[in-house]
């Protein structure tokens, strides 16, 4: 949660910072603020609540006729006091010579302020202001600033998760840098160095990175970069190069960015089958070591959150129907703290869009403190969850901006198949069948005029729909569901059709929508029972059925790929009512309130 971005040394620091902000924003985006310095200790402190753009008014309005080379700026996600001017970032000290913005939770700031701050006027209800407020102290109490900045780090509980951003009014180039399980990089150049939650935030200034690792306390200045480890000792990390086209992380023509990755699916769908099959339609990418290490378990474990939870539970039928291994699919935060019974050999499959989300951590440190193998499906490589697993394998849908998941939820499905069927047969040519879900999934995107009508006509001045499916569309029921819901705010559930006569019909009235997902032969005709039945009680039924299935009447006939890959198809027509319908409202598609796309707290 919460956005961290930082330069310095450059000539104008707040057109970097902002747009830096913008592109953080998925982090957080209830409020925003802005630090900015120069060499001559003239400096700028801005903040407001609501999104980036609101802040980028006041802060330009502000600044009129200074320019800092040196600023620290945040987007926040409230965890700590609610969402205000004062516990918007940066934090700053007493005496106004410490800034600091953080991204975390700190634990035991209670106890913190009652050993070491006794006395001291707090302005804001923040975890994060008790942090700046010790530093403070402790450079009072004779400490340089770097040894102030350290001891505060090392007060914080073990099991604090942090990035920190801290400057010295009085020495107002550089910027001090911590980084514990949150992602923080260090951007360099020749014109002025960076500090980011995400590369993507700052390629604007380079595409040269230094990962910092967990521990490390990194010290930026204008023309360098000094990091010591978690030991205190000083070492020297190689920056990587970013590949990635500044235009993958730009809307282009697109009023959302929701809309667009939508329509990046079918590309992403074969980016994946280029990735992970060769030209003579071999699989590789998959290293023989992961397939070996699956292969000695008697059972997996796919745990994951939200969306990428949805996709577990897809992916669960690969792993049994083609490799036969019995596969569980867990909801991250309750295995963490309720540990299920395990079988004798399980394994691990962590699937996550960001690879930072915490609940997920928390599963994967508790199951590798228990020695249990685990592999990270991850649309971001190198974050926390790929680093930490013992095998990684990227799901490779680029970057996703939009709050609501849409193609990583696709693309983290492909990858569960094609490493199912490494590890067993399918019985059919997947790689072909994956071409033809490419080139159905553009099929569907370009009806977007379609979906639009619906989400129109079923959902207008609507409080409550139902998604409903059997099998593998009672799964994807769930997904479409929670599209819905969080960027509509129409409450909507998503239903084991067979379910609904065992309480939830009760809910259906006149005109209540129910849209009917129906792409799985064994049990079309019970979901056709059970659509009449809504319909019976006055439901607006809305049919999404795959071609052979399908029937007059039918609100849509989807393409028909094998019928197990179907989910990748049905789940389009969700993804596209649900950004129609949260247009229709006048909505902010991209960042429903509330959400945030990386949550690294638990
Ligand atoms: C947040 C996002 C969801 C996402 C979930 C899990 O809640 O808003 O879209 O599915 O986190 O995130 P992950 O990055 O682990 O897939």
């Amino acid at each position: 949660m919460c956005g961290i971005v930082g330069v310095t040394g450059v000539g104008d620091a707040l057109p970097y910072l902002l747009q830096g902000l913008q592109k953080l924003e998925y982090r957080g985006y209830d409020s925003a603020g802005v630090y900015l310095s120069d060499a001559s200790g003239k400096d700028a402190l801005i903040k407001e609540k609501g999104r980036v753009s609101k802040l980028a008014e006041k802060a330009i309005a502000e600044t009129k006729g200074f320019k800092g080379t040196a600023g620290i700026a945040h987007t926040r996600w409230a965890t700590h006091g609610n969402v205000t001017v004062e516990n918007a970032h940066p934090q700053k000290s007493a005496d106004n010579r410490f800034f600091l913005v953080h991204n975390g939770v700190i634990e035991n700031y209670k106890e913190l302020t009652d050993t070491y701050l006794q006395g001291v006027h707090f302005v804001s209800e923040t975890d994060t202001e008790v942090a700046v407020q010790l530093v403070d102290k402790f450079s009072k109490d004779g400490m340089a600033t770097p040894d102030a900045f350290r001891k505060m780090i090392s007060l914080l509980d073990g099991n604090s998760a942090y990035g920190f951003l801290l400057v010295d009014h009085e020495d107002p180039e550089t910027l001090y840098v911590a980084k514990k399980k949150s992602p923080l990089l260090v951007g360099v150049s020749d014109h002025g160095n960076a500090v980011t939650s995400d590369a993507a935030a700052m390629i604007d200034l380079t595409k040269d990175f230094i990962e910092l690792r967990d521990g490390d306390i990194a010290i930026v200045k204008p023309k360098s970069v000094t990091i010591y480890d978690e030991a205190g000792e000083q070492v020297n990390r190689e920056p990587f190069t970013l590949e990635i086209d500044p235009e993958d992380t730009d809307k282009g023509a697109y009023p959302y960015y929701m809309l667009k990755e939508i329509d990046e699916q079918a590309v992403v769908a074969r980016n994946i089958a280029g990735h992970y099959y060769d030209d003579e339609g071999n699989l590789q990418g998959i290293a023989p070591e992961i397939t070996d290490a699956i292969k000695k378990a008697d059972r997996l474990y796919i745990v994951a959150a939200g969306t990428s939870y949805h996709a577990g539970l897809i992916g669960k039928r690969y792993f049994e129907q083609w490799a036969k291994i019995p596969t569980e699919v867990h909801i991250a935060s309750e295995f963490a703290y309720d540990q299920p019974m395990l079988s004798d050999k399980p394994f691990f499959i962590f699937l996550s869009q960001s690879g930072e989300t915490a609940d997920s951590r928390e599963v994967l440190d508790n199951v590798k403190k228990q020695g249990f193998p685990a592999l990270t499906l991850a649309n971001v490589m190198n974050s926390t969850l790929t680093r930490e697993a013992d095998f990684a394998l990227p799901v490779l849908a680029g970057p996703e901006i939009a709050v609501a998941s849409t193609k990583a939820y696709t693309a983290q499905v492909l990858v569960q198949a094609i490493l199912a069927s490494a590890l067993g047969n399918p019985g059919f040519d997947l790689k072909a069948e994956l071409a033809k879900v490419a080139v159905e999934i553009q099929a569907i995107t370009d009806e977007k005029e379609s979906f639009k009508k619906i989400a129109e006509s079923a959902l207008k001045n609507q409080h409550s729909a139902f998604y409903i499916g059997r099998g593998l569309d009672a799964a994807v029921a769930l997904e479409a569901a929670l599209k819905l819901k969080e960027i509509s705010y129409i409450q909507t559930e998503g239903f084991a059709a067979g379910e609904l006569k065992h309480g939830t019909i009760s809910l259906i009235e006149d005109g209540t929508p129910v849209f009917a997902l129906l792409t799985q032969k064994k049990t079309a005709g019970l979901l056709r029972g059970e659509v009449a039945q809504v319909a019976a009680r006055g439901a607006n039924t809305i049919v999404f059925a795959s071609e052979s299935l399908a029937k007059d009447g039918d609100a849509y006939v989807l393409p028909e790929v094998n019928e197990l890959l179907m989910p990748l198809l049905a789940v389009i027509p969700a993804q596209l009512i649900a950004y129609y319908a949260t247009l229709d409202r006048g909505l902010d598609v991209d960042r429903p309130r509330n959400l945030a796309k990386s949550v690294t707290v638990q």
